[in-house]
């Protein structure tokens, strides 16, 4: 028995950070995001690959459980794998190969990912279907189990797709619109770690109360017009909002240098709206091109790892070879 599954990544379009102090936030699944192949085996053994990191392991199924403990200080991708299977038994062994084919540690969900594709393959393995909800609900319990303080934006991404509107009670929407959004992302190449900087936005929200707050409150109404601009296919409107949601994350913290750079250069080819995307700190920008996408791209890919982005309408996806 062989079972292949897909689950998509992210990139966050607006309300990044807000959204943890219960704001709206608008999200995107991408074309990018994890393939999982699990084939059966006759033994008792659990072969773990992950090509990108060149990770290899063989582990024993002892009473159809696997023989492993979690270490927590090092949060590797490989957790992710463990704890997903860790959640089932199993009659038989297996072949896991994890194939991750996009950027990693660049805010643009792979962890999310992993959990999400290798739940869908190793559960229908296990004898269950899952639903949707059930999977967002697990990945995001073990998202929070190995990082810490999570929305659960990463996880119902790689698990729904689409363009999703999260409101402050975390509830989903999807926003009705049927057109592929111009989008080129751009990786800086340096990792921003997401608990560390979710903390000092924590810490300066602390420290100055009402400025902070009245930032989330715009980055609130930024997202409440940006999902109506959407609706409305209001192009210029979604540059402002863009451009405005990045400025306010420059100024609880969160942009670097690099992501500036970026931001301005992808501004300087014709860009109409460009903002760092995820927890910041490094990682990716996005840039919004309803016109000239290939020029500006062309212009990105001279300096940066940056790739031209279609949206994930399906989710997490499975197809069962036998
Ligand atoms: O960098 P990412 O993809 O983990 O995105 C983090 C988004 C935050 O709003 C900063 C945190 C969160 O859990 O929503």
């Amino acid at each position: 028995m062989k079972i292949k599954a897909f689950a998509p990544g992210k990139i966050i379009l607006f309300g990044e950070h807000s959204v943890v102090h219960k704001k709206p936030a608008i999200a995107v699944a991408i074309n990018r995001g994890v393939n999982v192949e699990l084939e059966s085996r006759e033994d008792n053994i659990v072969h773990v690959v992950v090509p990108v990191i060149d990770y290899s392991a063989e582990l024993e199924l002892v009473d159809k459980k696997l023989n492993f403990k979690l270490d927590s200080q090092k949060k590797m991708i490989t957790d992710y794998i463990y704890e997903v299977i860790n959640l089932f038994e199993f009659e038989k062994g297996f072949n896991l190969t994890v194939d991750i084919k996009m950027y990693l540690g660049a805010g643009l969900g792979s962890s999310a990912a992993v959990s999400v594709s290798t739940l869908k393959a190793v559960s229908i393995y296990a004898g269950f279907d899952l639903d949707k909800k059930t999977i967002a609900h697990k990945a995001r319990e073990i998202e929070i189990k190995i990082q810490g303080a999570a929305s659960p934006i990463d996880t119902s991404m790689s698990t729904y797709g689409g363009i999703i509107f999260i409101d402050e009670n975390f509830e989903l929407s999807r926003i009705n619109f049927d057109m592929q959004l111009p989008l080129i992302v751009s990786n800086c190449e340096i990792s921003g770690n997401t608990g560390k900087l979710v903390e000092s936005v924590r810490v300066k929200y602390e420290k100055y109360p009402k400025i902070v707050g009245n930032i989330f409150t715009a980055m609130e109404q930024i997202s409440i017009d940006a999902r109506k601009a959407l609706e409305d296919g209001d192009s210029e409107k979604i540059g402002h909002l863009m451009n405005m949601n990045q400025g306010l994350l420059d100024a609880i913290g969160v942009n670097t240098i690099e992501l500036s750079d970026m931001v301005y250069e992808a501004r300087k080819y014709g860009s109409i709206g460009s903002k760092l995307t995820g927890s910041g700190g490094g990682g990716c920008i996005i840039a919004y091109c309803p016109e000239n996408i290939d020029e500006i791209y062309t212009q990105l890919s001279k300096k940066y790892a940056t790739f031209k982005c279609e949206q994930s309408d399906e989710g997490v996806q499975a197809e069962i070879i036998d």
